[in-house]
């Protein structure tokens, strides 16, 4: 009897955020962990898994095939999504990775018209939320849902988002913070919130255009 797989807190706050999907895609896939735990319990009906470097995408593959799942997934190393295509009924995890990392393999699809309208993103950036926002509103990459999990005193924020095509405009806050964390603060928020204010804190000194995001947060730890 094959053991499911288990997430790391990290992973199963973003996996929980998606809905089931024809192929998932998993760009980063290192150890194949999400791509089994979305197959396992029927969130995709197949997968691709995709790392830049052979020795992760070998690890990938070999954890498919302990998990008996070989015959619904693909294994590539490759950089990113180059060379594949995204449908409206799949989704892409980019997780583990900047955020500018995050933004050279979405802009490169984008470019290469390789992304279909529809198409789900679950993306958890570890640093340059600001940019990777900015960047998904001038993209038409529209942020649907946003949780945070806890690691080891360590906050991840995962973020849902679907490509419409449409550009829509973020204001500096909500592109530092999140607009759904904001408006929903999820589990974790007080936390979080507390943690954001001393790195900004920090992050202000060289960023001075950062302040009205340090004083909004300072507001609202005031109101918890
Ligand atoms: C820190 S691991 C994260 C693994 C997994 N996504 C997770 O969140 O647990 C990052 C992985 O992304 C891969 N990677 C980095 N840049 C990449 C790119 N442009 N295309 C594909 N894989 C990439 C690395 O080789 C590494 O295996």
């Amino acid at each position: 009897m094959i053991k499911k797989t288990e997430l790391p807190n990290r992973l199963d706050v973003l996996m929980n955020m998606l809905r089931p999907v024809e192929v998932f895609i998993d760009v980063g896939s290192d150890h194949g962990y999400a791509s089994a735990y979305a197959l396992e319990n029927d969130l995709a009906d197949r997968v691709i898994a995709t790392d830049i470097h052979a020795l992760p995408a070998e690890r990938t593959a070999k954890y498919f095939e302990k998990q008996g799942l070989s015959d619904r997934t693909r294994v590539f190393c490759n950089d990113g999504l180059r060379s594949l295509q995204v449908h409206a009924n799949d989704a892409v995890l980019i997780a583990g990775m900047g955020g500018y990392e995050i933004m050279h393999i979405l802009e490169e699809a984008l470019s290469e018209g390789a992304v279909e309208m529809g198409a789900e993103f679950l993306l958890q950036p570890q640093r340059s939320f600001r940019e990777l926002r900015e960047f998904m509103a001038r993209k038409g990459i529209q942020i649907r849902d946003e949780r945070i999990a806890e690691d080891k005193n360590k906050f991840y924020v995962g973020i849902l988002a679907v490509y419409t095509g449409k550009v829509y405009q973020t204001d500096m806050i909500s592109a530092v913070l999140g607009p759904v964390i904001l408006e929903k603060r999820p589990l974790y928020f007080e936390p979080f919130i507390r943690d954001r204010w001393k790195t900004l804190k920090k992050e202000v000194l060289g960023q001075p255009e950062l302040r009205p995001v340090l004083e909004y947060v300072e507001k609202v730890i005031q109101t918890l």
